[in-house]
C-alpha cells in the first residue's frame, strides 16, 4: 500500500459500520471501517470478526473497478487495512436500492417469495433516516422536499443502471450472482460521485450453483459461517 500524501486528523463522525476523520485537507476524508454490525434499523447489534478489513478491500477494488469503467466514486486509495481516502462529499439523503432478483424488504411489502428473478432491475429509494428507518419514497417526495434535483435524479438513475450492469458481470464473473443493493451519492464540487462502500453489508451476494448467501443476511438470519461467507467473497474480488 502506498504512503499517504494525506494526514489523519480529528473525528468528525461515527456511523454504524464506520467513522469518518478529517485530514490535513478540508476535501479528503478518512473512512475507516470497523467490525460493529447492525440489522434491523440498529436493533439487532454485533461484531463480525475482521469485516473492517475484508470490507475495506471489496470496497476499495470495486470502485476502482468502477472508476476503470468510467463511474465517478468518491474513492482516492486505499491507506491501511482498515482505511481509506475518499473525497469529503455532501451526501444526498436519499438511498438508492436496486433488486435484480426478489429478497428482502420487497417480499415482505409485496408478499411474493424470494428468489424470483425480475425481468427488470428494480430501482427504489428511500430517504436516509435512520431513526425513522430510512422510510421508501418516491421522486415527488425527493423534489417537494429538495433532497435531491431532477437532474441529480436522472443522473443517479441512469448511474445506477450502469453501475448494475458492471457489478452484474464483475460479481457474476466471479461466481456470484448480485441479487440486490444500496448506493449512495453526493455532492462535490459541482458533480455527483458514487459514495459510500459497497461490500456484503449493503448487497445481497448468493454463490452461483449453491445460491448460499454471502452477505449480511448471514448475520439477519442467524446462519453462521459469516466471517467465513465474507472473506469467500473477498477472496472472489480478488480474482
Ligand atoms: O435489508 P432489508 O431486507 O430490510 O431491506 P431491502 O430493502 O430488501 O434491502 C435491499 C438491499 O439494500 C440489501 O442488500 C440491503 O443490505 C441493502 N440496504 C442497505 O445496505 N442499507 C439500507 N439502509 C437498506 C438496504
Amino acid at each position: 500500500m502506498a504512503t499517504s500524501k494525506f494526514e489523519k486528523k480529528e473525528q468528525l463522525y461515527e456511523g454504524k459500520a464506520k467513522v469518518l476523520f478529517a485530514t490535513d485537507d478540508p476535501d479528503y476524508v478518512v473512512q475507516y471501517f470497523k467490525d460493529d454490525a447492525t440489522a434491523f434499523d440498529g436493533e439487532k447489534k454485533g461484531t463480525i470478526n475482521n469485516k473492517g478489513v475484508v470490507n475495506n478491500t471489496v470496497s476499495a477494488v470495486i470502485f476502482k473497478y468502477l472508476e476503470g469503467e468510467g463511474i465517478k466514486t468518491h474513492f482516492v486509495e486505499q491507506i491501511s487495512e482498515r482505511e481509506s481516502i475518499t473525497k469529503h462529499l455532501e451526501i444526498i439523503p436519499v438511498e438508492v436500492i436496486v433488486r435484480n432478483i426478489t429478497a428482502g424488504s420487497i417480499c415482505r411489502r409485496l408478499g411474493i417469495k424470494e428468489g424470483i428473478v425480475l425481468k427488470q432491475p428494480i430501482l427504489e429509494y428511500c430517504y436516509k433516516d435512520d431513526d425513522l428507518g430510512d422510510p421508501f419514497i418516491c421522486e415527488s417526495i425527493i423534489y417537494a422536499f429538495e433532497y435531491a434535483t431532477p437532474e441529480e435524479m436522472k443522473y443517479i438513475g441512469d448511474t445506477a443502471l450502469k453501475i448494475n450492469d458492471l457489478l452484474s458481470k464483475f460479481f457474476g464473473e466471479r461466481g456470484i450472482t448480485l441479487v440486490d443493493y444500496k448506493l449512495e451519492f453526493g455532492r462535490f464540487k459541482g458533480e455527483v460521485l458514487l459514495a459510500d462502500e459497497i461490500t456484503p453489508d449493503g448487497c445481497r451476494l448468493w454463490e452461483k450453483g449453491t445460491n448460499e448467501k454471502l452477505d449480511k443476511d448471514r448475520f439477519r438470519q442467524d446462519l453462521g459461517g459469516i466471517e467465513e461467507a465474507y472473506e469467500k467473497v473477498l477472496n472472489k474480488v480478488m480474482e
